[in-house]
């Protein structure tokens, strides 16, 4: 709240970020990170800029809603990241991302998706029943979720964007992604088949005729949450109307139910390159049986699931590295409460 009025009391020319020439450059390390979250998305780029070489050549691209917009420029106003860039843009005012555009926005705005999402009872998973309520969560509904899917048309200038989720801590310098050999792939990505079957069939509906003819059921999941992906061969390859395809004929979610990684594993089917897993260690908001050195080793640690490190849900056990990110004598955090 305070950071959202001493936002709107600023000057128009103090709300400008500085660099602002770098956001273009293709030969830039560039970020997407879209949060609606301040200190989430501080402990990302705190922790990137704190493990990177050379902390000027790196660029965060974040996007929030109109909500948190003033508090996010503000906070990074404050509190810049050193010589990186940053800068600020608010999901609401992308006027090309429009229900006559985008399926998944005029499919969120029809009534009946509303009443599926609140509706107490209905089955909402293929196995149905005890997840429920996950999938009530209006983080569903939310455009910055989505926003994944059109990376090209936010940075039409960029070759490659490392994307991030805001539930992670970056532990090493990252710029070896940016030199990944992606074999014409668009995606890169760390595959999660190894452990516990995160195979397509676990997330989409393979008695659905059009699902079964295209895709393979023991194709091997990846997670989204750091992503490498290549613009170039994404409008090359017209992702975004593949996405649009397969997002407009789920209309009816006979094909996959909710969230964004059903959507992706079709979008990216074979265009996605497998990456080293230690780029990115997974289920610090679930598992807690995650080999300390793997987390220790990860590049990107990723606090997937419901036990966030900012809630006080989370696991001890993995909490300090996140908050070894984190001013907790900063005035603004001192009122905040949050528990070190
Ligand atoms: C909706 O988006 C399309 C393409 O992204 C654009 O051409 C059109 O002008 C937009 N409509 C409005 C009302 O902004
Ligand atoms: C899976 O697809 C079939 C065929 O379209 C459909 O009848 C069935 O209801 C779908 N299953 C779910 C859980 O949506
Ligand atoms: C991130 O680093 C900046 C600069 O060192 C600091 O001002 C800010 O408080 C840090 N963020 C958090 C969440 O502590």
């Amino acid at each position: 709240m305070r950071l959202t009025i001493e936002y709107y009391l600023l000057p128009p020319e103090k709300r400008r970020f500085p660099r602002s020439e770098n956001l273009e450059n293709p030969n830039l390390y560039h970020y997407a990170l879209f949060s609606d979250n301040v200190l989430a998305a501080s402990v990302v780029v705190n922790s990137t800029i704190l493990n990177a070489k050379e902390p000027e050549k790196h660029v965060f691209h974040l996007v929030t809603d109109k909500l948190n917009f003033g508090a996010m420029n503000m906070w990074f106003l404050l509190n810049p990241p050193g010589k990186a860039t940053i800068h600020v843009e608010n999901v609401d005012e992308f006027k090309w991302l429009n229900s006559s555009y985008c399926p998944v926005l005029r499919q969120l705005e029809s009534a009946a998706m509303k009443a599926f999402y609140f509706n107490q009872g209905h089955p909402s998973t293929l196995s149905s029943g005890s997840s429920n309520l996950k999938y009530r969560n209006p983080k569903y509904l939310s455009m910055l979720n989505h926003l994944r899917f059109y990376l090209p048309e936010v940075y039409p200038k960029l070759d490659k964007i490392l994307f991030l989720d805001d539930d992670i801590v970056v532990q090493k310098d990252l710029t070896g992604l940016w030199s990944v050999n992606l074999h014409g792939k668009v995606n890169g990505a760390v595959e999660t088949c190894g452990e516990s079957f995160h195979r397509f069939d676990k997330y989409l509906n393979f008695s659905n005729p059009h699902i079964a003819r295209n895709f393979d059921p023991n194709a091997c999941g990846w997670a989204y949450g750091m992503n490498i992906f290549d613009l170039k061969e994404w409008t090359r390859r017209d992702i975004t109307g593949i996405y649009h395809k397969w997002q407009n004929m789920n209309e009816d979610r006979t094909l996959w139910k909710l969230g964004t990684l059903p959507p992706g594993l079709i979008t990216f089917y074979r265009l996605t390159h497998p990456i080293e897993k230690s780029w990115h260690v997974l289920g610090l908001g679930y598992n807690p049986s995650i080999d300390k050195s793997d987390i220790e080793n990860a590049a990107v640690i990723h606090y997937n699931g419901n036990m966030k490190p900012w809630l006080e849900l989370a696991m001890t056990k993995y909490r300090s590295y996140w908050t070894k990110y984190i001013k907790y004598d900063h005035p603004y955090l001192r009122g905040c409460n949050l528990g070190e």
